[in-house]
């Protein structure tokens, strides 16, 4: 009996222990693992790096707390425009548009759609590293 509940007890602070590193290390490397999925994801038409130039999609660096629509240089589409006003990008915004960019901007020119929120997640984590 009392061999058991030594056992246990052991077990039990070993799954802490892993769930306690494995936490840790979640939040460490989320905008890591968004830096592998936006560069296999995104990087098609979009640049990262700071006055890296537009692609197919504006460069992206600093999106977080920039207004919608507003890479110099990049000629955004009608639909972009009508829906850009007073709009800044922030997260909760930015997962709204990569889960269905259509429903944030009719008619906007972003031909990509990221349907799984943990992908979203990371992918978010990693822009809001770009300043
Ligand atoms: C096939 C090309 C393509 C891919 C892939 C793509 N985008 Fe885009 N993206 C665009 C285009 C084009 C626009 C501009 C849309 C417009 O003007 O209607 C855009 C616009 C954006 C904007 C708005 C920028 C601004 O200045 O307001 C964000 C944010 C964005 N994309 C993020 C992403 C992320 C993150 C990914 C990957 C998960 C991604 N895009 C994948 C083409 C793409």
């Amino acid at each position: 009996m009392k061999r058991i509940s030594t056992l246990s007890i052991a077990i039990g602070i070993s799954f802490a222990l892993v769930s306690a590193a494995g936490h840790a290390q979640d939040s460490a490397d989320l905008a890591a693992l968004g830096k592998k999925l936006a560069t296999n994801n995104c990087a098609v038409c979009h640049t990262f790096g700071k006055g890296e130039p537009n692609g197919q999609g504006p460069n992206l660096f600093g999106i977080v707390g920039r207004p919608m629509g507003a890479q110099p240089g990049f000629k955004y589409s009608a639909g972009m425009h009508a829906a850009s006003s007073g709009k800044v990008w922030d997260e909760k915004l930015l997962d709204a548009w990569l889960s269905d960019t259509q429903t944030v901007a009719p008619g906007n020119a972003m031909t990509y759609f990221e349907g799984d929120e943990a992908r979203r997640r990371k992918i978010i984590a990693y822009l809001s590293t770009l300043h």
